[in-house]
This record gives C-alpha cells, structure tokens and sequence, in this order.
C-alpha cells in the first residue's frame, strides 16, 4: 500500500470566464505522506490557491476540473458524492484559506466559532466537552480562555490569525491545507504563528500543504518542496535538494537570489526579471521559458521532461543532456 496521504496526478484545471478559458493548471503532480510538510511555493498566478481548492473540491463555479487525478489515503476523490466531501472537508482535512482576516464571522464570538466545527463534526460531545476542548485548543495556540466570548474585532491580526488555527485544527484533521497563512502579518507575528504551527504539526502529527511565496519559510519549515510557476510544477525535492544549489531549475534560483542572505553585505535582493504569462493562453514549451536567461530555441517549443536525481525531480531543457544514457 502507499504511504501517500495526498497524491495528485497530471492535474488540469480550467476557469471557463465569460471571455476566456484560464489555464490555472497544467498538468499537476505532487505528493504529500502523512505528517510530512511539503512547501508549495510560487508568485501570485501560479496556481497555489486552485490547487488547494480543488484537493477540497471547492473551486468557484467557473472553475473544473478538466483532466487527473487527486487520491487521498488511496480513495480517488474526484469520483466522491458530495457527501462523502462534507465528511472530509474541516474533519480529515483542514483549510487555512487565504484571507484569514476575512474568514471568521464578525458577528460570532471567537469561541462560539471555534465550537460550531465540533458542534458539525463531532455531534456525540456533550456540550461541556465541548466547551473544555475549546478552552483547550484557544490555550494550544496563545490565546487565554477567559476572551473566548470575545469578538474577532477585538483581536489584533496575529490573534484572530490563531483563531484560525485553533478552528483548522480542533477537529485534529490529518491534513491541514495553510494558504498563505502568515503573508498578511508582520515578520514577528508570523515567526510566532509559524512557530505555533510547527508545535500543533508535531503535537498532532497533521501532514501540512504551506502555500506561500517565501522560500525562506519553506527552508524553515518544509520537509519538501514543490516549486509551480504557471500552473506547471517546474522542480520538487527535499528541502536539502532544493537549497543543495546543485542542478536547480532557473526559476528556483531566481527565488533562492530573492531570499535576503544576512551573512552578506549586501544593500538589494535580485528579482526575477519580467512577469508570468497570461495564464489565457497555454505554455506550449517550458512556461518559465520567456523569463530565463539560459533560454534555448526548444525551450519555447517543447515542454521539458522530468530529470530525476533520487528525491529531486527538475523540469528544464538545460538536463536533457544528464538524462537518458544512465
Ligand atoms: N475565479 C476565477 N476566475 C478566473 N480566473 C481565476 C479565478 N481564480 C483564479 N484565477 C486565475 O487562475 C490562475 C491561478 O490563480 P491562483 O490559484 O489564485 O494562484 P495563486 O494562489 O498561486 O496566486 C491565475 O491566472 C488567476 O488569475
Ligand atoms: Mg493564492
């Protein structure tokens, strides 16, 4: 049997808008074991939030699921009833979903909202039970018990951050799917909640999805890494491959040149130059291909094959040479 908790296979996904199809993904894989932290890691546009929404089947109307496969614990989800999803969703697998500020219900004191995931999927408790694993799990993450009658507005962002952390994990979900989880906090306050997070991740043994687009935070964190630039996962390893610095895809480097090096004196970082591609039309080649400067002719005409190297796996045209022959 396979150890995978998650695994995804050759994803496609499309959003069919009124004046274009948006290619989001391209042919996705990726796989996650369980109590593993992967790191999935790319700019704005890449894909990130689509791929976590449809591991949920909740992408909005325009979105679908055009092609692939996305099986959890061995059971292919994209053949589930709609049932069979409410009893995953928020149960075995949690979302920290992107706008945490937006998340939480303005009008719900932070205990009753922490409470309705146990009151959805944990009927049988008595309601002191209840109460006392809230009491429980608002202490897990720093806040004391006595704010729980509290309002979200009366919490600061790094508070009402955690309160979504305590909702994600009270029902001890198997996954935890965290969207960007700290890019709305300043630097101490998400060192704090990446710091919590690390503790509960342990504490519960919860297999962790981090989309982010800090490289830094996946060195932190991550036990693996998948890097997606437009919609395509362009190089995956362990943390040790991706920041070996040997045999990276040049999109992976840009992103490492972007990580501020302290050891150094050096006043600026080095963005990647240019912008990802309109996500209208379909990379026929590598989709990095318009931004790099090792660029070859086949770059822009032939989509690159993986070259594996034990855990690491790079999708680039500058490995043709390394692969085959072995
Ligand atoms: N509801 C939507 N309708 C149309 N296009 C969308 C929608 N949501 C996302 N997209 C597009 O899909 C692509 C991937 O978006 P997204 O998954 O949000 O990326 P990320 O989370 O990495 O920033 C982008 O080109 C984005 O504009
Ligand atoms: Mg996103």
């Amino acid at each position: 049997m396979s150890e995978n908790l998650l695994e995804v296979k050759d994803l496609h996904v499309q959003y069919n808008t009124d004046d274009a199809v948006v290619y989001a993904l391209n042919g996705v894989s990726l796989n996650l074991k369980e109590g593993e932290k992967l790191g999935l890691v790319g700019e704005t546009g890449a894909g990130k939030t689509t791929l976590a929404l449809s591991v949920l089947r909740l992408l909005p109307k325009v979105g679908q699921i055009a092609s692939g496969s996305i099986s959890y614990k061995g059971e292919e989800l994209l053949d589930k009833p709609e049932s069979y999803m409410l009893g995953l969703r928020g149960r075995r697998v949690s979302m920290i979903f992107q706008d945490p500020m937006t998340s939480l219900n303005p009008v719900k004191s932070v205990g009753d909202q922490i409470r309705e995931v146990l009151d959805l999927h944990f009927p049988q408790l008595t309601k002191e039970a209840k109460n006392e694993k809230v009491d429980q799990m608002l202490q897990l993450v720093g806040i004391p018990a006595s704010r729980k009658n509290e309002f979200p507005h009366q919490f600061s962002g790094g508070m009402k951050q955690r309160v979504v952390i305590a909702m994600a994990l009270i029902s001890q979900p198997e996954l935890l799917l965290a969207d960007e989880p700290t890019t709305a906090l300043d630097v101490t306050i998400q060192a704090q909640i990446m710091a919590l997070m690390g503790q509960l991740k342990d504490r519960f043994n919860t297999a962790v999805l981090l989309i982010t687009h800090d490289l830094g935070l996946v060195a932190e964190f991550c036990d693996t890494v998948a890097v997606i630039y437009s919609g395509c996962i362009v190089e995956s390893g362990t943390v040790e491959d991706i920041f070996s610095g040997k045999n990276n895809h040049p999109y992976t480097k840009g992103l490492i040149g972007c990580i501020p090096d302290l050891s150094k004196d050096e006043d600026r970082l080095h963005p990647i130059p240019g912008h990802m591609a309109d996500a209208r039309t379909l990379p026929s080649g590598c989709p990095f291909a318009d931004r790099c400067a090792n660029a070859m002719d086949k770059c822009r005409k032939e989509r690159p094959e993986a070259f594996s190297e034990g855990t690491h796996t790079v999708f680039c045209h500058l490995f043709d040479n390394m692969r085959g022959g072995v």
